[in-house]
């Protein structure tokens, strides 16, 4: 049975005399699946064990009992990792609250040493062919750790939390590198589609990367990305509920709480969670209503503590608590009870079931599960869901009443409103709610996260739409007598730079063109839409024949001047358009503009990459419109626009160049749209190849990246020698 292994920050146990499993959604997510995989669990076992002894117990009692295993954090880990790094400065990140966010180096090291421990164990833990999930913002960097080891690992990434737009990411110091750490995996999973978008453009901002629309491609590989609302434990809410022993604990509550409306609040104390607005909405309930009917029952979870923040936030929330019952407390009723602890699994259903309304009000929440748990339990009556509309919730229930977290004014209306709705009204609400959280539970978003992700486990090494060359093509180009290889350079031999002057070769580079100098299976055109000048500069050592300006004109090894095929070239085009273009590079910042003998090139790679891609199209729109009686192309090539001659053609020199030299066989490589035109030759002596993974292409052939394309022109040099 495939193995698949769960790697979360903490494990689903409570260690006390005896380890208990504890149940959330995840762990009955994950024990439906029981039949389809050998589940393991990898996680810290919470709070620090020092003593060896106890460690080897508790592992081996894991290990038995639950096939868990436990990773040990020691104090400064928990403090640096866990306090410092994941809860004082991702959380807050995550959470859209950049003046809580606090960074200092050492945090950052130890996140580093303790994702390296994670990835230690999981690496130990797993076969080759095990399929690894890995969960939440503690353990961001461990996708790529994990994929430098095993580069054929099927990893899943899920995030609990939501993902904030790229304006707030960017604040943090370590967002590069905590971005190249999630793109180690193979699938990453958010809650809706804000989250998701928000990711996309935060890769390309920060690490320049375009997306596909369902995946980002990274070095030889994709990282595909979804969207998977999580779900609740419904089997094991609808299973209780249908017990005697729900039915006593629900009567007994309502006998304490007869002739009193519950208003119930259930979170963990997270100032993420809205409680201090929250409370000055009822506040102005009270006042306003003035009625002494209402409880307010807060559960609030005690939660990270060693965190400041969520100390202070206890202190003002327990201030404004006793500030309210001060204020509003009548002889035998007080509005608000405040419990800070947590209650078991009975106790809250049977809440859940007795009161006639939720207040489910955070600032911003990546799901929120108390909501869809609140929903689940309504039972004889239909209690009203409040919820805030920046709950990842919000998205699915949308029959819930919706309010604006920071608008306390509407929050306390609408506690009024959903207290005097009736019955018809509630239920109306209540039953599509019902059954969308019963059908997409926490089952069904383990289900739907793995069967996006199995299918990943098929992978080929270069995921490319066309294969590289073919057995025939190859004894083609091996037949021949007289072969011409027509090889692009930006993109194609040379990785694709921000500042085109950087692009000069080297390294590699210069070994492969030296290399093909000193060969003579192929006459070889470096076909560029360089200028002259910089041809000359960059390539004239290596003694190869260039053609320049989108094949505008070009040069033989061995002579002095450039050869144009078109005299008659109609250029007038060129002094209408200049000025028009100035304008539009002045309007996108970051932007320049190239001027050539035969065309110009507006370049936009160092624009902002949203507002560039929009001022391309709208500039290529623009041109078709003005140009489109002219003798000129419009190419949107990569990350520029090519607005050149019909005679500045690589296609057009190609043929003029195999009819003059008699060739038998040509090979044309390139990457951007200013290569379709040798791509769409029908000469059938040629061979297009081009070098990019999944655009759309005329080339008969396709290697994914110019360091794929460079261990094929090495294989084909050996292959033809004689
Ligand atoms: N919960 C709990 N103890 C309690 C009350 C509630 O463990 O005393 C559970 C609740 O059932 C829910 C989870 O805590 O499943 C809270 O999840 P949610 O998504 O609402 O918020 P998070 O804590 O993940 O921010
Ligand atoms: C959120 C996070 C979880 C985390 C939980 C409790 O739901 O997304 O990853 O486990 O809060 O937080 P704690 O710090 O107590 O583990």
């Amino acid at each position: 049975m495939q193995s698949l292994i769960i790697v979360s920050n903490r494990l689903p146990v409570t260690i006390d005399k005896t380890i208990k499993k504890s149940s959330g959604g995840m762990v009955s997510a994950l024990e439906g699946l029981g039949d389809k995989f050998n589940i393991r669990w990898i996680g810290w076992a919470g709070g620090v064990v020092e003593d060896p002894e106890k460690k080897e117990e508790i592992t081996t009692e894991l290990k038995q009992k639950f096939n868990f295993s436990p990773i040990f954090l020691n104090e400064g880990d928990m403090e640096d990792y866990y306090t410092g790094f994941s809860n004082s400065s991702l959380w807050p990140l995550l959470h859209y609250m950049p003046s809580n966010v606090r960074y200092e180096e050492p945090w950052f090291r130890k996140y580093q040493k303790v994702n390296r421990m994670f990835a230690e164990k999981v690496l130990d833990q797993s076969d080759p062919d095990d399929i690894v999930w890995i969960h939440d913002y503690h353990l961001m960097l461990l996708p790529s750790i994990l994929r430098k080891e095993r580069p054929d690992m099927t990893i899943g990434f899920f995030l609990h939390t939501p993902f904030p737009s790229y304006e707030i990411f960017r604040c943090h110091p370590k967002r590069k590198e905590l971005l190249e750490g999630l793109l180690g995996a193979d699938l990453i999973g958010f809650h809706t589609f804000g989250y998701l978008r928000h990711f996309r453009s935060t890769v390309l901002r920060i690490l320049g990367i375009e997306s596909e629309f369902d995946h980002i491609p990274v070095e030889n590989s994709r990282c595909f990305i979804d969207v998977f609302p999580i779900g609740i434990n419904s089997k094991k809410f609808q299973e209780f509920l249908d017990t005697n022993a729900f039915t006593r604990r629900l009567k007994a509550l309502r006998k304490v709480y007869s002739g009193k409306k519950i208003v119930l609040s259930v979170e963990r104390l997270d100032y993420t969670k809205g409680i201090p607005r929250r409370l000055e909405a009822i506040d102005l309930f009270l006042e306003e209503t003035g009625r002494n009917d209402v409880i307010f029952l807060f559960i609030s979870i005690p939660s990270r503590q060693s965190v400041p923040e969520y100390r202070e936030l206890r202190q003002e929330v327990e201030m404004k608590v006793s500030q309210i019952n001060g204020k509003h407390s009548t002889i035998g009723q007080v509005p608000v009870h405040f419990f800070f602890r947590s209650v078991n699994f009975e106790e809250l259903c049977a809440l859940y079931a007795l009161a006639d309304a939720a207040t489910v009000t955070p600032l911003i929440d990546g799901m929120n599960l108390v909501a869809k748990e609140y929903i689940f339990c309504q039972k004889e009556k239909s209690g009203a869901l409040i919820l805030s509309e920046f709950a990842g919730a919000a998205q699915e229930l949308c029959q819930a009443y919706v309010v604006n977290p920071y608008y306390i004014r509407q929050i306390s209306d609408t506690i009024k409103q959903a207290l005097d709705a009736d019955e018809e009204e509630k239920r109306r609400r209540l039953l599509p709610m019902k059954k969308r959280v019963k059908k997409h539970d926490a089952r069904f978003w383990a289900e739907s996260f793995l069967a996006s992700l199995t299918p990943r486990c098929q992978k080929v090494p270069c995921p490319v739409q066309l294969p590289g060359l073919s057995p025939e093509a190859m004894t083609q180009i091996g037949h021949a007598q007289r072969r011409a290889l027509f090889l692009d350079y930006d993109g194609t031999l040379a990785e694709f730079k921000r500042i085109p002057e950087n692009a000069a070769p080297s390294g590699e580079v210069e070994k492969i063109l030296f290399s093909l100098s000193r060969q003579n299976q192929f006459d070889v055109y470096i076909t560029s839409g360089r200028k002259r000048e910089e041809m000359d500069r960059w390539f004239s050592k290596f003694g190869l024949n260039l053609i320049a300006e989108q094949g505008f004109c070009y040069k033989e090894k061995n002579a002095d001047d450039w050869v144009f095929i078109t005299h008659e070239a109609d250029l007038s085009w060129k002094d209408n358009l200049r000025d028009f273009l100035k304008l539009h590079t002045g309007m996108t910042p970051g932007s320049f503009l190239e001027e050539k003998t035969a065309s110009f090139v507006w370049h936009y790679q160092n624009a902002d990459p949203d507002f560039g891609i929009w001022k391309a199209h709208q500039l290529v729109s623009e041109l078709q419109d003005m140009l489109s009686n002219l003798p000129v192309k419009i190419h949107h090539a990569k990350k520029n626009v090519v607005i050149a001659s019909v005679h500045a053609n690589k296609g057009a020199m190609v043929s003029h160049l195999m009819a003059m030299k008699n060739y038998d066989i040509a090979l044309c490589i390139g990457d951007d749209d200013t290569d379709e035109s040798m791509f769409l030759l029908s000469d059938p002596k040629t061979i297009g190849i081009n070098v990019g993974v999944g655009k759309e292409t005329g080339a008969d052939f396709q290697y994914p990246s110019p360091k794929a394309l460079l261990s094929f022109l090495e294989k084909l040099l050996e292959q033809t020698q004689t």
